[in-house]
């Protein structure tokens, strides 16, 4: 089995990279499952009903969140009944949606789990201990269990890739927006990569248009941050999956823009 998993969606330059590529991709790489980060999707912020279905339409099977999951308040009238949509498991008790959703993949069930860092981040329920009883939950069901990090810090994400490691499938950080070189696999079987990265602008900071984000180095004055325009990045992994243990056995990084391209 395959996973592709592709970064942080963001705003319209994101979901027009997700309409032009993500057939392409499936045409290239034929993945079982595919898995889209959404939490930038609607115009940086959070996302919205009419994304998540169009994120599913194209061909994905989950759309994970992050920090900025609640940016938009669209997602109130939808997160409980989305069935496809994971926000970060470790919010406390109580919190609209849910952190692990199981996915049928060719009669295949995999476990998809978001989670959030809490380095630089605000402060949740642990990240390490969240997984650990969602770990125990998905076993009875799945060895395939996916795990998309959320988290600002490279020690954070490299802690919870070895904490997890031989117990899921996978650990794949996002939040950063830049991808790193570090795709492995763990000597138990768990595939890692610090962060996918993602997809949306190429040429802003992070997505964002470069003038706000230099005004406010500059001058430390509140400024209103918005998706710039202009050349377009797509950023993914692809990860090959032994179905029967959930160990995994390659994974690949995906990189489309007009300097490099992993992706031919
Ligand atoms: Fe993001
Ligand atoms: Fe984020």
């Amino acid at each position: 089995m395959r996973i592709l998993f592709v970064g942080d969606v963001v705003g319209s330059p994101g979901r027009q990279m997700i309409q032009e590529y993500v057939p392409k991709l499936k045409k290239k790489y034929s993945p079982t499952l595919t898995v889209i980060n959404g939490e930038n999707a609607a115009a940086g912020k959070g996302i919205t009903e009419a994304i998540y279905r169009g994120f599913l339409e194209i061909g994905a099977q989950a759309v994970t969140l992050g920090n900025h999951a609640w940016d938009n308040r669209g997602i109130f009238e939808f997160v409980e009944e989305a069935k496809y949509l994971v926000r970060p498991a470790n919010f406390p008790e109580g919190t609209p949606g849910k952190g692990m959703i199981f996915i049928n993949s060719n009669g295949v069930e995999v476990a998809i789990i978001n989670l959030q860092g809490r380095t630089f981040l605000p402060p949740l329920d642990c990240p390490f201990k969240k997984l650990d009883a969602l770990i125990a939950e998905a076993k009875k069901r799945t060895n395939i269990i996916f795990v998309d990090f959320h988290a600002e810090a490279t020690s954070e994400k490299q802690a919870l890739g070895w904490y997890a490691d031989g117990r899921v499938t996978a650990v794949v950080g996002t939040h950063t927006h830049v991808q790193t070189a570090d795709n492995r696999i763990l000597p138990a079987g768990t595939a890692y990569i610090t962060d996918v990265g993602m997809t949306g602008p190429y040429d802003g900071i992070l997505g964002v248009d470069r003038e706000a984000v230099l005004k406010k180095f500059l001058t430390g004055l509140p400024v209103r941050f918005e998706v710039t325009s202009g050349r377009t990045q797509l950023s993914a992994v692809l990860i090959d999956v032994e179905p029967a243990t959930g160990r995994a056995k390659k994974i690949q990084r995906i990189l489309i823009n007009d300097d490099q391209s992993f992706f031919d």
